[in-house]
């Protein structure tokens, strides 16, 4: 594909093929149902091909009957096709979307538990947790990245493999500009936010800036260009009428003056987010673990009809049940259906594939190279903001620098990143202690050095 031409115009007609790399993961049927909307649609530059990769192929088996139970009957459905291997599955792609899970949910409940074990925070992306998550993956992710320059070095790579920020920044230092990571939480803020302050979410114009899981909604403008977000913080009902409201509550949020991505309850609410998570019985990992794997296991010896049913009941639990303790920190409300309206990671890997593919403009928030975007971090460091994306792939949009407070935990969580990256490449442990020891949330370069020691990194 030549950059900047939209696949669907490169010569006549052609087909598309996208690959996912975790090809046996939960949400995968929630991507190929969004696909099947363009399928169904008769959408130009659609996905005709899927291709499915992953090293478990008892998953990928159960998923690909989730896939056929929900295709059937839609006309021009993708073809899905299971791959031999990483290089089968990559080359003639146009995207990969990278979706994996190194160490699977067992490696999630270590990431969780041995921080725990030393008084600190267990959780998947954010503190010591996260740090083990990315010296465990980036090796993985810069392999595949290694492959996708070797056998398509056209493709997009689409990255959701957490720690987004962390893995993004390693791949692009294989793939540059070519590696795009996503995160759905960003834009679930921004439509909730522009809902609660009476203004269309499809129409608002917002800065957004941070890294993943850490960044900040600084400016959200109606149709006419009219700031909003200072009537939403003086409007308390309005405020608390979503979950970022519910999180951070009114008074925190009118004193900060910005809104905060909902990952950022971790470190303004430490104390009390980390005492739910070690009252909890059980921590998100070992939830998902016993859920997921119940799924697995049950839906291995059913037809595709009911595995789907059984994945369909599963996902709606999970979803349900997202950052509980945080809201059991809060007082234990309830996720609201407007609460889950961002759509997921499959609606924002879907407009951006649509934006490149067919050349259609439209502004996201991504995680690329910030090129100036935020002045104080170099160019080439990955950022999560607002871009305009069309066949020639996203562009930073000019936006409000981030405030001190903002931008020196940004600073410093891109000096943990780092360390993580540098640690995972080099196998260096003073770089993974730099990392964990950095940590705002790691209080101890001591905890940090046995934390270190019982992961075994
Ligand atoms: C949000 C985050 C993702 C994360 C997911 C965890 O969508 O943006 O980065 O992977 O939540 O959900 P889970 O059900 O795995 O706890
Ligand atoms: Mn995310």
């Amino acid at each position: 594909m030549t950059p900047g031409v939209p696949v669907a115009f490169c010569g006549t007609f052609r087909l598309m093929r996208l690959t996912i790399l975790g090809g046996g993961g939960f949400r995968v049927p929630l991507v190929h149902r969004a696909l099947l909307a363009e399928a169904r649609l008769g959408s130009p530059g659609r996905c005709t091909e899927l291709v499915l990769y992953d090293t478990d192929p008892e998953r990928l088996r159960v998923v690909a009957s989730v896939l056929a139970a929900q295709a059937e009957g839609v006309p021009g459905a993708p073809a899905v096709r299971i791959a031999d291997g990483l290089d089968d599955a990559l080359r003639g792609a146009d995207f990969v979307f990278s979706a994996i899970r190194v160490g699977g949910t067992a490696g999630r409940v270590r990431d969780e538990r041995i921080p725990l074990g030393e008084g600190l925070l267990g959780q998947e992306t954010v503190g010591a947790g996260g740090v083990l998550y990315a010296l465990r993956t980036v090796p993985v992710a810069l392999h595949i990245a290694e492959r996708v320059r070797a056998v398509a070095p056209e493709a997009w790579v689409i990255n959701f493999t957490n720690p987004a920020g962390i893995v993004t920044e390693a791949m692009a230092r294989v793939l540059g500009e070519r590696v795009i990571g996503i995160c759905d939480s960003p834009v679930g803020l921004v439509r909730r936010a522009a809902r609660a302050a009476g203004a269309d979410p499809d129409t608002v114009r917002f800065d957004y800036t941070g890294l993943n899981h850490l960044g900040w909604l600084s400016s959200l403008r109606g149709p006419g260009g009219e700031e909003l977000l200072p009537g939403l913080l003086a409007d308390t009902e309005a405020l608390t009428s979503f979950e970022e409201g519910k999180l951070f509550g009114a008074t925190w949020l009118r004193a900060l003056g910005v809104l905060p991505n909902e990952y950022l309850h971790y470190y303004y609410f430490r104390r009390e987010t980390l005492a739910a998570v070690r009252q909890a019985d059980e921590t998100r990992g070992e939830f998902l673990d016993r859920q997921q794997g119940g799924f697995f296991g049950a839906a291995a010896g059913r037809d595709a009809g009911e595995a789907y049913a059984l994945w369909e009941r599963t996902r709606r639990e999970r979803e349900e049940t997202y950052m509980a303790e945080s809201r059991e920190a809060t007082g234990g409300w309830q996720r609201e259906s407007c609460d889950l309206d961002g759509g997921g990671y499959d609606q924002v890997a879907l407009a951006l594939m649509r934006a490149i593919a067919r050349g259609e403009r439209t502004r996201l928030v991504l995680n690329v190279p910030g090129r100036g975007t935020v002045a104080a971090l170099p160019g080439d460091a990955i950022v999560e903001t607002v871009c305009e994306v069309d066949g020639s792939g996203p562009r930073p949009l000019p936006v409000a620098q981030p405030g001190p407070a903002e931008l020196g935990l940004m600073l410093q969580l891109k000096a943990v990143e780092q360390a993580a990256v540098d640690a995972a490449v080099s196998g260096s442990r003073r770089a993974a202690l730099r990392a964990l020891g950095l940590h705002p949330l790691v209080d101890s370069p001591a905890v940090a050095e046995r934390v270190l020691e019982r992961a075994g990194a």
